[in-house]
C-alpha cells in the first residue's frame, strides 16, 4: 500500500519521509491557495522532496486547455502527474497524455461508473473522495469498495485507487483492507496512526522496571 501525502507543508512532508511514509504527494487548487506561493514554485519545492508523482491540478475545464497546462506542469519536473477532473473533458485529457505516457490522476470521482470510464480514459491513479461523500449523507468507503471489487474483475484496467478525501485514520484501516492501491491523507492523520495509549503506558512501565535494574546499555 502507498501513501501519499495531502498538502504542500514541505516541513511535514519531510519529517513523514524520514520514517518512510512519503511515496508521493497529491496538491489541489485549494491547497495551493492556501500555501500563499507561486503554484509552479511550490511543486518544484515537492517534487525535490520524493521520487514519487506530486499531483498538480489543471485548472482548464476544456480538454485541448487541459494538455496545454499539463505540458506546462510537467516541464517543472519528470515526477509530475497531471490531476484532472471527472469529467468528459478531463478523461478525454487523460486519455491524450497517457498516449504521451504522462501520469494522470483523474479526482473527483464520486461513482464507481465514473471510475469504470477513468480506468478506460487509461487513468494511472483514480482518486474517490470519501469525506465529500460521507459530508452528504453517503458512504465514501463503500465506494472505494466497489471500484476496488471492480477493477479487481477486470485485469486489463491497470489504473491504480487513490483513496482520498480522508479524514480520520479509522478510515485508513478500512481502505488497506479494502485492498486500495494508495491512500492519499493530511500529514496528521497520518502521524496519528502510530499512537496507541497501551503502546505509551507499555514504555513507562518497561522504564520503571528498567530503572531498578541499575544497568545502562550504553
Ligand atoms: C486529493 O487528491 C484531494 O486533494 C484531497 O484528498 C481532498 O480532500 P478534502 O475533501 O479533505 O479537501
Amino acid at each position: 500500500m502507498k501513501f501519499f501525502v495531502d498538502g504542500a507543508d514541505v516541513q511535514e512532508i519531510k519529517a513523514l519521509s524520514e520514517i518512510g511514509m512519503v511515496d508521493g504527494i497529491t496538491t489541489n487548487p485549494s491547497i495551493i491557495a492556501k500555501t500563499g506561493k507561486n503554484f509552479f514554485k511550490v511543486i518544484e519545492e515537492l517534487c525535490a522532496l520524493t521520487q514519487g508523482p506530486v499531483s498538480a491540478e489543471v485548472t482548464a475545464l476544456d480538454a485541448k486547455t487541459m494538455i496545454q497546462e499539463a505540458l506546462k506542469l510537467r516541464t517543472i519536473a519528470s515526477n509530475v502527474c497531471i490531476k484532472v477532473p471527472l469529467t468528459e473533458e478531463g478523461l478525454k485529457a487523460c486519455y491524450e497524455l497517457r498516449q504521451k505516457d504522462i501520469m494522470v490522476n483523474v479526482t473527483l470521482c464520486f461513482s464507481a461508473l465514473q471510475a469504470i470510464m477513468a480506468a478506460k480514459a487509461g487513468a494511472t491513479y483514480v482518486s474517490p473522495f470519501i469525506g465529500r461523500l460521507d459530508d452528504i449523507g453517503h458512504n465514501g468507503l463503500h465506494l472505494i469498495e466497489e471500484i476496488c471489487q471492480i477493477y479487481d474483475q477486470y485485469p486489463e484496467f491497470s489504473t491504480e485507487v487513490l483513496a482520498a478525501s480522508v479524514r480520520s485514520p479509522f478510515q485508513i484501516r478500512e481502505i488497506a483492507l479494502m485492498g486500495a492501491d494508495v491512500v492519499t491523507a493530511p500529514s496528521s492523520i497520518i502521524r496519528s496512526m502510530v499512537k496507541h495509549p497501551l503502546t505509551d503506558k507499555g514504555i513507562v512501565d518497561f522504564l520503571k522496571d528498567w530503572e531498578k535494574t541499575g544497568q545502562s546499555i550504553l
